[in-house]
């Protein structure tokens, strides 16, 4: 470091003002990070004119070429240069920064678009002829007429010509193509009512049409799940549940799955705020939150959803790709995406997932030669799941040895219990599975996963009502741990009382178990304390109390499936089946696998060709 001198030398860095093409580019490289943000601009702008129609089209990846046309409203030609001057807009007027409508708000866009590439705006107001402006890395020539019936042109093409430094963090074609799709498609996603076109222009000719989305009619809810349907799948329609919810003038439209629809990845959370697609981490906390109950924590929800609120309740200036906000009651957005899920997924509670029918039937099926799946989705395989599901039934059969389990009742079922949803139980197979038949067809359930989750809503109930009801030991089981551990889980010992698990410190690296939670039964309190101690392990203190408690209920919940591997009489399987109807959530597992499956006579009949 230079000691500072009272003789200042000639070459000391002065201040100085930069030209206007440097400070575009600088401001460009906040907004225009890859070809994908240039597209989310320029269709937002289009969005922002009215447009109930655009058409995107890209080359290369968006690199070469990246053309939005729209029918919205024009700029008149007088305005065009000023479309390209910085902190220029016709959206806000300054005034209020805080009461935004539209997508746009800054002026920055297009200003950053031309100093990193080759732009040119053809364009046609009402009332005015069409003109067309160019500007090349910053550089803007003068407005000149043109040919254009109505609505606006933007073209940028060889994006970053002019910072090849930021040419070279691109990535291929193939990977740069894809993040404009997304971009469309989420744009696409908040508005129905308008008609979407992205084409590839990369082979020449009139392009390849990548994606299209016409135009949704009908109320909102209709037009949203048309869109949806049309960017997400014809699957995830069927299997979200519609939600609509208010509270304090903010109010939650859109479309959640079902648990058994769940994916690997987060890859289907779609949050959108006053029209807005973010990607926000106190909604997706939140969407996570809602679901925890009935997802492990590999699964995540698939959902698109539409906050709409009073834009003063809302702050979108505080990231410069506006992919994030600021809510100012963060509370009150979080408790009313919980509560309205929550209450969706409850009211839900015994429609099966008509993915998992559909797969079962799929994998039934012969498949015709040569036939291509419709669909992939990313859940486990059937053949994951047999093992899956293998794993955790008591006695698996050495294979080839497998002798036949199924049982077949003589009992009459009680009468009438067929028109009930999950009907009468007529037989148990492989000692987990029982085949009961409905008026329409039949049930299939598989028994541990569904004693589970009853376990599991009991166990919460009680908790709720007064504490989980404990069963004393008659002789304390000890239970060698670490250290830490021993401390851990003495650090709990209050809350897990709660939980009707009773421990106490046994020296140095013991604990002792004196009760353990009655509606289990016996168990290995061993294995069930180490497994708390993972769950503790993985939570950490981030979460709620409440959270904890749930999470840690759920594994507890785990050691209780006594049932599974267990042959069953008629009537405690039909007991059993009574005990679904009247639980809430019992369609699926505390880990989002489906307890039961459904199939309708009219899948059957089809499955041997009588359809
Ligand atoms: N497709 C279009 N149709 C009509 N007018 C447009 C279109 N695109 C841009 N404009 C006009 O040009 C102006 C500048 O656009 P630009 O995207 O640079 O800024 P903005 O949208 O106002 O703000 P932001 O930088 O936040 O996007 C807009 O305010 C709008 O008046
Ligand atoms: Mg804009």
């Amino acid at each position: 470091m230079n000691s500072p001198s009272p003789n200042i030398s000639a070459d000391f860095p002065r201040i100085r003002q930069l030209d206007e093409a440097a400070i575009n580019r600088i401001a460009a490289g906040e907004v225009v990070e890859r070809p994908a943000s240039a597209v989310k601009e320029l269709v937002e702008n289009a969005l922002d004119a009215g447009a109930r129609r655009i058409e995107v089209a890209i080359a290369h990846g968006g690199k070469t070429l990246i053309r939005v046309t729209d029918d919205g409203h024009g700029i008149a030609p007088g305005d065009l240069p000023l479309a390209l001057a910085r902190h220029a807009t016709s959206k806000i007027d300054g005034s209020d920064l805080l009461n935004i409508a539209s997508f746009g708000f800054r002026g920055e866009a297009l200003p950053s678009l031309g100093a990193v590439g080759r732009l040119m705006i053809t364009s046609r107001a009402p009332g005015a002829e069409a003109a067309r402006i160019e500007v090349s890395g910053g550089r803007m020539g003068p407005v000149t007429p043109a040919a254009l019936t109505r609505g606006t042109v933007v073209e940028l093409r060889d994006l970053f010509f002019a910072t090849p430094a930021r040419l070279k963090f691109l990535r291929t074609d193939r990977a740069e193509g894809q993040a404009i799709s997304d971009v469309v498609k989420r744009l696409a996603m908040a508005e129905p009512f308008v008609g979407f076109v992205l084409r590839d222009m990369s082979e020449g000719g009139e392009g390849r049409v990548s994606f299209r989305a016409d135009a949704e009619s009908g109320d909102l809810f209709d037009a949203m799940r048309g869109r949806l349907a049309r960017v997400l799948g014809a699957d995830f329609a069927e299997n979200a549940l519609r939600i609509d919810a208010e509270r304090e003038g903010v109010s939650l439209v859109g479309y959640a799955a079902l648990p058994t629809y769940s994916r690997g990845s987060a890859v289907a959370q779609y949050l959108f705020v006053n029209g807005r697609p973010v990607r926000d981490k106190l909604l997706i906390g939140a969407l996570r939150g809602a679901y925890m109950d009935f997802l492990s924590r590999d699964r995540h929800p698939a959902a698109a959803l539409f906050l709409e609120c009073d834009p003063h309740f809302v702050d979108v200036n505080v990231h410069p790709a506006k992919a994030e906000v600021r809510f100012r009651e963060p509370g009150l957005v979080r408790g009313l995406i919980v509560s309205a899920l929550r209450h969706a997924l409850a009211e839900a509670g015994h429609r099966a997932s008509t993915t998992v029918a559909g797969a079962t039937l799929g994998a039934m099926r012969p498949e015709p030669p040569g036939a291509t799946r419709v669909y992939q989705m990313d859940r486990p395989s059937p053949g994951a799941l047999t093992v899956a599901h293998a794993a955790q039934a008591p006695a698996p059969l050495a294979p080839g040895f497998a002798e036949p389990t199924a049982r077949f009742e003589d009992a009459e079922p009680a009468v009438g219990t067929e028109s009930l949803p999950l009907g009468a139980a007529r037989a148990q197979i492989h000692e987990n599975y029982i085949i009961a038949q409905t008026e329409t067809g039949l049930v299939i359930v598989d028994q541990h996963a569904a004693h589970e989750r009853l376990v599991y809503e009991k166990l919460k109930r009680q908790m709720a009502e007064n504490g989980v009801a404990a069963q004393a030991l008659l002789i304390p089981e000890i239970v060698d741990l670490s250290d830490a551990d021993v401390a851990r889980l003495i650090d709990h010992a209050d809350t897990l009382a709660r939980l009707g698990l009773t421990v106490e410190p046994f020296g140095p690296g013991a604990v002792a178990v004196r009760e353990t939670p009655a509606v289990l039964g016996e168990v290995n309190a061993g294995a069930l304390v180490r497994d708390i101690l993972d769950e503790l392990g993985d939570l950490g203190d981030s979460q709620t109390l409440q959270a904890r408690i749930e999470a840690i209920l759920s594994r507890v919940a785990c050691h209780g499936s006594i049932r599974s591997g267990r042959r069953m009489r008629a009537d405690e399987m039909n007991a059993l089946l009574r005990e679904m109807e009247a639980t809430p959530h019992s369609g699926q597992c505390n880990h989002g696998r489906p307890t039961y499956v459904e199939l309708k006579l009219s899948d059957i009949e089809r499955l041997f060709g009588r359809r």
